[in-house]
């Protein structure tokens, strides 16, 4: 099983830094393809808690090479924060490998991403403002700064002020901001360059090399299917492909390569910043799922909004990114229901649709249709086999996976590592 994508199904949030350091321990490499410390990706080992954001959590198993893709848009101070914070908590970061295209967000990114936001007012995104969107934008606009481009000051300044022209007029002229000095940027970006040198890295070679020779490769999504910009609920989505395919092109590792697409998926529904969400509740029941499941923000601190299951979505998540099998996880959060609304179809317009609408209009129109599950009050945390559920757990996973279109390999039932009930192997 030499390479297998991990990927949040929903909105984010849904528990994959906990599935990726579970597996952290069989694979030689864990790579991130996308975003960037937008994402925060908690993992538990014992009793402590690590909240990553721009490092894969495969850096927290000794045994794994962490890498970050050409796809990863990488803030340096971000970076060095992070590795320093691991370090100072017995953590050896040196294997870290990084590509020497991935884009690097700068001050003027974060700048923008918030001045942007603000200037949206009620239609804003909710953005995380860590510089995500503006980053990629420049990317594709190709005015953007690179790894590589650390090592070549007279490049560096050539790219910085290129981009800075334009956009000190933006920053000046529109949202009446004082102009950043170009010879400021190049030197603060300078300073982190031998910090980042021995990181730096052939990561397309070394990945593609490495499965060939048989070696497990694991790629870590951030965010998740419904805020990718192509598939996802755009313009409420982030700035990258979390799908399937944003392996591929964010690490330069084909698809014929990839065996297996796992969907990391929540027993119920949570999302941060605006946009639909058609099972958001906003009575006792969301404020319990919050409360019990503790959905706040690793990144931004905030409220996360929280729904029931959306089987819909599922199915969409299983079609966009073709994937093989799901990862449901949160499960111990819904022990305590009498009876668990699932959303098995929408109705829009007086019509039940089954599948997820191409249309934003619709999709904004969509209510839920739910069928109703019988609950269960046994403390499931310990479980260690499918059996050792009680019977309407297990016919609550049973009925979720004939929803949702692909098997369910592995079930969360609490943050810790061996807190997982574990079905089919993920690696044979
Ligand atoms: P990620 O962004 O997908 O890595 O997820 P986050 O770390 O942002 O949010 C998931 C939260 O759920 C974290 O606090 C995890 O420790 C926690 N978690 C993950 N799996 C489980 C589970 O099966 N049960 C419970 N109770 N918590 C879990
Ligand atoms: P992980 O990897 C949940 C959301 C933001 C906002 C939108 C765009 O922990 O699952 P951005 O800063 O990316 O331009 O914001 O995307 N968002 C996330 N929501 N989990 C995440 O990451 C997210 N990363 C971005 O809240 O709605
Ligand atoms: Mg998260």
């Amino acid at each position: 099983m030499p390479a297998l994508v991990l990927l949040g199904a929903q909105w984010g949030d849904e528990g994959k830094g906990k599935a990726t350091d579970l597996l952290g321990g069989s694979v030689d490499y864990v790579v991130r393809y996308q975003g960037g410390n937008n994402a925060g990706h908690t993992v538990v080992v014992g009793d402590q808690k690590y909240a990553l954001h721009l490092l894969p959590s495969g850096i927290l198993s000794p045994g794994c090479t962490p890498v970050i893709g050409n796809g990863v848009v990488v803030d340096p101070a971000v970076l060095l924060s992070e590795l320093s914070g691991l370090n100072e908590r017995g953590v050896d970061t040196s294997k870290l490998l990084l590509s020497g295209n991935a884009h690097l967000i700068t001050p003027y990114h974060t700048t923008v991403d918030k001045v942007t936001e603000r200037f949206l007012g009620k239609r804003k995104i909710g953005t995380t403002g860590r510089g995500i969107g503006p980053t990629y934008a420049d990317k594709i606009n190709r005015v953007g700064i690179r790894v590589q481009d650390l090592y070549d000051e007279s490049i560096l300044t050539q790219k910085v002020e290129a981009a800075l022209d334009f956009k000190n007029q933006i920053l000046a002229k529109l949202y009446n901001r004082r102009a950043i000095d170009a010879a400021q940027i190049v030197d603060e970006l300078l300073g982190y360059a031998e910090q980042v040198k021995p990181f730096v890295a052939d990561t397309t070679l070394i990945l593609n090399n490495a499965i060939d020779e048989g070696k497990v490769v694991l790629f870590e999504g951030g965010q998740g299917t419904l805020l990718d910009v192509d598939h996802g609920t755009y313009p409420f989505v982030t700035s990258s492909n979390p799908t399937a395919g944003g392996a591929c092109t964010g690490t330069g590792v084909g698809p014929t390569k990839i065996n297996r697409v796992i969907g990391i998926l929540k027993a119920y529904t949570t999302r941060v910043g605006a946009g639909p969400f058609p099972t958001e509740l906003f009575d006792k029941d969301g404020e319990a799922l919050r409360t019990i499941g503790g959905e706040r923000g690793v990144t931004t601190g905030r409220d996360r909004r929280c729904g029931w299951f959306d089987a819909v979505i599922a199915r969409y998540a299983t079609r966009v990114n073709g994937l093989t099998d799901f990862f449901l996880t949160k499960l111990d959060v819904l022990t305590g229901w009498e009876q668990i609304p699932v959303c098995v179809a929408y109705e829009i317009d007086g019509k039940r649709v089954e599948e997820l609408p191409y249309s934003q209009s619709d999709f904004h129109h969509a209510k839920p249709v739910y069928e109703m599950l019988p609950g269960w009050s046994e403390d499931i945390s310990k479980a260690k086999t499918f059996s050792d559920l009680p019977k309407n757990a297990q016919a609550y996973v049973k009925a979720l996976e004939e929803m949702s279109g692909a098997p369910i390999s592995a079930i969360g039932v609490g943050p810790g590592r061996d807190e997982t009930i574990e079905i089919n192997s993920f690696l044979s």
